[in-house]
């Protein structure tokens, strides 16, 4: 292991999912979704950045029509809580009327990104279906409670890094899931 990846890991208190176990169920999730929408055209909706690394992974996975989307959405502003504000940093994507819609996210904390983004796609998009994935969702009482209808893992309510997820910046290219140590943040 080089010092790089030494020092970063050595932030981690602990590894909550290794890389391989990622990706097995981010492949069983595609299997889910290619059986659900067989014969079917797909538009995925991907909330950047946290999203980024699931979302490749999984359309790798799902040998169907698909057309991706991003839309860009804050509400952390760099600290580990929710600011309880959902600031959309764009319009929503064009020509979604009538489709089928996948929004996709990293995780399910407060569920106020995702109802908003749910929301606003449907008043402002009116696509035929939608229906939202996420890798992760905390279990913890939320203040919206988005409907969604793929999960990887539902977690406790600890504030991870990697795979897509970040604090301040930093750590979405690691494999792995973890959390952060105290004296990281
Ligand atoms: P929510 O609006 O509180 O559900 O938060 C959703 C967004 O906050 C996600 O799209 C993530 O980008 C970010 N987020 C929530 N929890 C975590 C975490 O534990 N680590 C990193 N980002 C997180
Ligand atoms: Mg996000």
């Amino acid at each position: 292991m080089s010092e790089a990846v030494a020092g970063v890991l050595s932030s981690l208190d602990k590894i909550v999912f290794d890389s391989e176990t990622i990706q097995r169920r981010v492949a069983e999730i595609a299997a889910e979704i290619v059986r659900d929408y067989e014969g079917q055209e797909l538009d995925v909706v991907a909330l950047m950045d946290g999203a980024l690394f699931f979302v490749v992974d999984l359309l790798r996975s799902v040998p169907l029509p698909v057309r991706v989307h991003t839309v860009s959405v804050r509400s952390y502003h760099g600290g580990t809580s929710s600011t309880g504000t959902v600031q959309l940093l764009q319009r929503m994507p064009a020509g979604l009327e009538g489709r089928t819609v996948l929004l996709i996210d990293d995780i399910l904390d407060t569920g106020l990104t995702l109802a908003t983004v749910q929301d606003q796609l449907i008043t402002a998009c009116q696509p035929a279906t939608l229906r939202t994935a996420v890798l992760l969702r905390k279990q913890r009482p939320r203040e919206r409670e988005p409907q969604v209808e793929y999960v990887g893992f539902d977690i406790p309510d600890e504030f991870v890094v990697g795979y897509g997820m970040d604090y301040q910046g930093h750590y979405r290219n690691l494999p792995c899931i973890g959390v952060l140590s105290e004296s990281a943040i």
